[in-house]
């Protein structure tokens, strides 16, 4: 009965939580930590203008219906590797000793797979007025990239063109009326989106923000870009954006795009008044991307794959070196001007792998491929906790649905993916891709702390996208893809989770 388990689970969180800090401190030794919550960021509250004069959208991407579809719409590759689950399925929670050890002394740092999970638990809540029409819509999540197709239901074949369309817009507002509320200390909110502060906190760091991954990473690109169309509390001129998308794409069969960057516009109100706020800072910054997005499905390139695969002896079918995997190199973009400006504050690194690992893609089972990506984890630590003036955020792999077509409403608690079903594009192993990069970074950066001093996190996305089982793309068919986000909730709210532990 999973829901019944997972309802277990969800009351047994915060005990578990505990646990993990009480069991990581043992293994450690050293009793340095406590349960402490971090300490409460700031939250500015500046009023959202809700304008109807809204600025232009600049189209930089297409939903691809041969990507978007490609978990649920491709030929296996390999169908014949399905194997015994039994070794493959998530590890279970501890079993909770009666008697806890006392509390270890005060705490000051926590390490990141846990000090960020408070934001990470919660539950989504329908919004006191939802959007009732895009223009609504658009004055929450802004005004770009929002398509719209119909959910599935029996007749939907023999609809019309704009009876669908029109399903698809009511099914958009229906899935956008949702807000994420996570559990955080003393009932805390989520800190407040503004389009001032995020691009003012990122100019004032050499790279701004580099998000790193795949497609699903590529969505939460696409939402923050329509974030930052959103009008500017306080400006004279919000009549066009403060920024400038430019997009380059991937040539051949496959085509994606492998790198967007979001520039300011320099002739926009805006950008005097950043230039007027960091005079110290150089011009030549203020044309650099605010935030970047590159698309590397594996982080690695084949070349480099291969000698780290070979370290740990694991070999596989060369499925996933396909057409699919764009590897735009990302690492040319870290920061690597080692001094620091007047007040200069850390790039951040957003990066994700995850849903490109499968026993589909690769040809083996989940245990052999999980080894490879254990190897691939270790191999780019020390390089990025090395290096200067960067802040890696691990955003987690968000949680796939086993037919996903039944659902119309969101679910409390998360509805965990049915290993029986989706074995083959690996979903229901998801869980333990991530538990390795807690188990590293844990292992790597116990006080949160990479070598070079930069902050290491753990955004965990698991359970917010487990209770949305309803918002997924689907396909023309009514019962596509079951992996990727439709509408902006989900993967806009990671994009506000970031911008909450900034
Ligand atoms: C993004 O910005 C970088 C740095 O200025 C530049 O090298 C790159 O060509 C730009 N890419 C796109 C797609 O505009």
């Amino acid at each position: 009965m999973p829901p019944l388990i997972n309802r277990r689970r969800a009351l047994l969180f915060p005990l578990l939580a505990v646990l993990a800090v009480i069991l990581y401190v043992r293994h450690q030794a050293t009793a340095q930590y406590s349960f402490a919550v971090p300490s409460r960021l700031s939250f500015a509250h500046v009023p959202l203008e809700h304008e109807t004069n809204l600025p232009v959208s600049v189209p930089v991407s297409e939903p691809s219906d041969s990507e978007e579809a490609r978990h649920t719409a491709e030929q296996l590759l390999f169908p014949g590797v399905a194997q015994s689950l039994s070794s493959t399925s998530a590890p279970e929670p501890t079993v909770i000793s009666s008697s806890l050890p006392p509390p270890p002394p005060k705490p000051t740092t926590l390490p990141p797979s846990v000090k960020y999970r408070p934001l990470s638990s919660g539950r989504w809540h329908q919004l006191a007025s939802p959007p009732g029409s895009l223009p609504a819509l658009h004055t929450l999540w802004g005004s770009h990239g929002h398509y719209c197709l119909p959910a599935f239901r029996e007749d939907l074949q023999l609809l019309s063109d704009s009876e669908r369309e029109e399903l698809g817009r009511e099914r958009l507002l229906r899935c956008t009326s949702w807000e994420w509320v996570p559990s955080l200390p003393g009932g805390a909110k989520m800190r407040e989106w503004n389009v001032r502060n995020f691009i003012a906190r990122l100019v004032n760091s050499e790279r701004g923000m580099l998000l790193v991954g795949d497609s699903l990473t590529g969505q939460m690109a696409d939402v923050l870009y329509s974030m930052l169309l959103l009008p500017i509390p306080g400006s004279e001129d919000n009549s066009y954006p403060a920024i400038l998308p430019s997009a380059h794409y991937t040539t051949g069969t496959h085509v994606v795009i492998d790198h967007m960057n979001v520039t300011l516009h320099p002739f926009h109100p805006l950008y005097a008044e950043l230039r007027a706020q960091f005079p110290h800072i150089l011009e030549e910054r203020f044309q650099e991307p605010i935030v970047q997005y590159m698309r590397h499905d594996l982080l690695l390139s084949y070349a480099e794959l291969e000698p780290v695969f070979e370290q740990v002896g694991f070999t596989h079918a060369p499925f996933e070196y396909g057409p699919f995997a764009s590897q735009f190199p990302w690492r040319v973009r870290l920061p690597n001007n080692p001094s620091r400006w007047d007040g200069e504050q850390d790039s951040v690194l957003v990066l994700n792998t995850g849903a490109h690992w499968s026993p589909a893609r690769w040809g083996v089972p989940q245990a052999a491929y999980t080894e490879g990506y254990r190897a691939v984890v270790r191999h780019l630590l020390p390089e990025l906790l090395g290096t200067p003036k960067l802040h890696l955020v691990y955003r987690g792999t968000a949680s796939p649905h086993t037919n996903c077509y039944e659902h119309t409403a969101p679910v409390f608690p998360g509805l965990p993916v049915d290993p029986a079903h989706e074995y083959d594009w690996g979903w229901a192993h998801f869980p333990v891709l991530d538990q390795v990069w807690a188990e590293q970074l844990d292992e790597a950066a116990p006080e949160g702390k990479g070598s070079a001093g930069g902050r290491v996190d753990i955004l965990d996305v698991r359970e917010m996208s487990a209770q949305r089982p309803e918002d997924h793309v689907l396909g023309f068919d009514g019962k596509g893809d079951c992996l990727h986000w439709y509408g902006p909730t989900v993967p806009g709210t990671w994009a506000k989770m970031v911008w909450h532990i900034l």
